[in-house]
């Protein structure tokens, strides 16, 4: 008999090139599971979600092709993973749908997510954004996913989902699975400016994967510092955003030096920087190598998401069935 291999499933939203934070909290992770063999891996651009925010047609159209570009740079590969464009598989809205008679709308308007958005666009609280993580439930049940590598930040969304798994479990007599996230070591990276995490949406707070070595010291020299010595480690602010960075991209022994410097002698930024800036560079370079080959043929990307969308459907469409004859419709 064969055995069920159990199911990963991520996405990111289509804002445009991938930056570090998406890198070492998903990407990493999808990768790592897309290598083990106990996995069937579903990795997604997810361009519904980026309309939940005010957005450009065209620019959309061009950010679905980067994140698809910056994928496969990465290393993830359309032979061992389904890749596909959200979109390209109507029945993620579908089910939705159907999950959203089960969730109330002051649990979505409690979310910290929510509330970010209503703060960063008060013109612009749609029902698209409050019906955000029933989506993004719908897009990971669909799967009957069991892990979600993402960062930190969207837990509450996995909460949301198993929430959801289980009333649809009790209710409509369905086995869902209760989706863990999958954490990498770099599950939250710090925003360059020192304040929050990195983010797409505000300038001056990441390095993207195709920034080269000139940009990326660019950048780290303009993270805020201070005076490189005092009697603890700071834990927030440029100095902390630095410090994480360097454990990620150096080495916790490389961290420990310098929180050592910090509180004796004192740490000197501007080589700390050189040497930081150096050691990312060093492990983007081979995926900046890969982008520029998959750059060179336009048609791959395409047909890598025609592909992968008919592989999702299959799964999607069965799920779908499934749900609806529960439902009684
Ligand atoms: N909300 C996720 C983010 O902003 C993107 C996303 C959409 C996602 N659907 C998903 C991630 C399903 C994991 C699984 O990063």
């Amino acid at each position: 008999m064969k055995v069920m291999k159990k199911r990963v499933l991520s996405g990111i939203r289509a804002t445009g090139r991938l930056h570090l934070g998406n890198y070492l909290g998903a990407v990493k992770g999808m990768l790592a599971l897309q290598g083990d063999d106990q996995y069937e891996t579903f990795y997604m651009v997810a361009d519904l979600h980026t309309i939940t925010t005010p957005y450009k047609p065209d620019e959309l159209r061009k950010n679905v092709r980067e994140v698809v570009l910056d994928y496969l740079a990465a290393g993830l590969n359309p032979k061992k993973s389904v890749i596909f464009a959200q979109s390209q598989v109507p029945e993620h809205v579908e089910l939705a749908y159907l999950f959203s008679t089960l969730v109330s709308v002051a649990r979505m308007q409690h979310l910290p997510t929510f509330k970010e958005k209503v703060k960063q666009y008060p013109q612009a609280v749609t029902m698209a954004l409050l019906n955000y993580p029933v989506l993004m439930t719908a897009d990971i049940l669909i799967y009957k996913a069991d892990l979600v590598p993402v960062g930190i930040d969207q837990e509450p969304h996995l909460e949301v989902a198993r929430e959801i798994a289980r009333k649809m479990n009790e209710r409509y007599g369905l086995s869902f699975p209760e989706p863990q996230r999958f954490a990498t070591a770099g599950e939250y990276i710090p925003s360059l400016t020192g304040e929050g995490k990195m983010s797409k949406s505000v300038s001056g707070s990441f390095i993207t994967l195709t920034d080269d070595l000139p940009t990326i010291k660019d950048k780290l020299a303009k993270v805020p510092t201070d005076e490189g010595h005092g009697l603890s480690i700071p834990q927030e602010g440029g100095v902390a955003t630095l410090l994480a960075l360097v454990e990620l991209f150096e080495g916790k022994k490389k961290r420990n030096s310098y929180e050592e410097q910090y509180t004796n002698g004192g740490v000197k930024y501007q080589a700390l920087k050189e040497e930081l800036a150096d050691a990312i560079h060093k492990e983007l370079e081979p995926i900046q190598k890969r982008r520029t080959e998959f750059e060179k043929d336009p048609q791959k990307a395409e047909q890598i998401l025609e592909d992968g969308a008919n592989r999702a459907r299959v799964v999607a469409q069965e799920t779908l069935r499934e749900v609806k004859k529960a439902m009684g419709l």
